[in-house]
């Protein structure tokens, strides 16, 4: 029997590292690289006919990304390869999923159809799933969204004393819920109101009941860290201590990091569905068990 060959795009390499060991797979490797016009040159170097491939890439700053995944995924067809997954443990383009004013692109819709069309499945991790019940709504291939939830409570239930669980706002009540039930802690969740990209308003909750607790900001994505710097104001105004800030995928847009860092986070926390300093969730077994699920055996 042979496993899978796992292809590593740009800053993937320790994930797929750690997915070969735990599926019995090797490891195959692609040179890519920019022609002095920007454009991608991409080549296989080991053979892929007949074989099972897993490509691995997260894809944070989608839009530098997507080409040459398309470019690895189209041409791992056509040489023949018997099946194409992708791991993409954070999924890009999932929180446009309406038009919210005329005119607008609906880009989670065009960008999971155009995905779908060169990839046999996919594996991710907690995609950003608000509006929409399930992948399969906008993605035509099977795909495993896994939950990071019961690893953020067993890291809190492990790391923080006596906690109080906050949800920055309605969207992330379904995490916060998630984790605060495994963690058997309680879990309050705030209203926000998004007044522009950076520019957002956190409602003042009731939460000097908690004062004794340690705060443990939960949310699914931190990008531009609006959310989690709002939040945190609001729990110092109300005399609460310095909260741990957890996400499953930490973007961190430009400063966003530092921002957090110096808006009094007193410890910032997110799992490796994208490679940052503040990994401390290892999700490397759970996506393998999400590609065993989808991924031929031969
Ligand atoms: C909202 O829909 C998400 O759950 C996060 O709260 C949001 O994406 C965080 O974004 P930012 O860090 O830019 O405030």
């Amino acid at each position: 029997m042979t496993g899978p060959l796992l292809i590593a795009l740009p800053g993937n390499d320790a994930l797929a590292d750690a997915l070969v060991r735990l599926l019995d797979g090797e490891r195959g490797r692609v040179e890519l690289r920019s022609f002095p016009d920007g454009e991608t040159y991409l080549r296989y170097e080991d053979a892929v006919a007949g074989r099972n491939l897993v490509l691995v890439c997260t894809l944070d700053r989608p839009n530098e990304k997507f080409l040459p995944l398309l470019f690895a995924a189209s041409t791992a067809r056509a040489l023949s390869a018997a099946s194409v997954g992708l791991v993409a443990p954070y999924l890009a383009y999932m929180r446009q999923d309406k038009q919210f004013k005329p005119g607008e692109a609906v880009t989670s819709t065009v960008f999971a159809e155009s995905l779908s069309r060169h990839v046999d499945w996919l594996v991710t991790v907690d995609p950003h799933l608000h509006r929409r019940s399930g992948l399969d709504e906008i993605y035509g291939v099977p795909a495993a969204a896994l939950h990071a939830a019961p690893l953020l409570s067993a890291w809190i239930a492990a790391n923080v004393t006596q906690p109080i669980l906050i949800g920055p706002d309605g969207e992330s009540e379904q995490w916060v819920a998630a984790v605060a039930c495994d963690a058997k802690a309680p879990y309050v969740v705030l209203e926000k109101t998004r007044r522009g990209d950076r520019d957002v308003i956190v409602s003042v909750p009731e939460v000097e009941r908690w004062r004794n607790h340690t705060p443990v900001l939960v949310d699914d994505i931190v990008s531009t860290g609006r959310t989690m710097i709002e939040t945190i104001g609001h729990l110092a105004a109300a005399g609460m201590k310095p909260p741990v800030c957890i996400a499953v995928h930490g973007v961190f847009a430009d400063r966003a990091f530092q921002d957090l860092r110096d808006a009094g986070a007193a410890r910032i926390v997110t799992s490796n569905t994208i490679a940052h300093e503040t990994n401390g969730i290892d999700v490397t077994a759970l996506i393998a068990d999400g590609v065993r699920r989808l991924s031929p055996r031969r």
